[in-house]
């Protein structure tokens, strides 16, 4: 999926994480608390995860905090 977070001065950024789970709670990523995205995360919880489905021709968009 593709995982969407700003910078303090409100630059989006993208990159490809794995899905390891989802349930009732919310969809699950693993990543380093020290790479960019955490950090941008400790500082701004939003957080917006899109899956392309291309076969389909459809994405599917989440939008929350963490
Ligand atoms: C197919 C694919 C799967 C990836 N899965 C993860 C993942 O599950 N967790 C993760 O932290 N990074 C994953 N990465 C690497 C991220 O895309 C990214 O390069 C890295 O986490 C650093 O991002 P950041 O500097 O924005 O924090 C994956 C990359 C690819 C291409």
């Amino acid at each position: 999926m593709c995982v969407a977070t700003v910078d303090k001065n409100r630059q989006p950024y993208q990159r490809i994480v794995l899905l390891k789970y989802f349930d009732d709670k919310g969809l699950v990523f693993y990543t380093n608390l020290g790479s960019r995205k955490a950090q941008q995360l400790a500082k701004n919880p939003h957080i917006s995860l899109l899956f392309p489905w291309h076969m389909l021709k459809y994405q599917v968009i989440f939008l929350g905090r963490v």
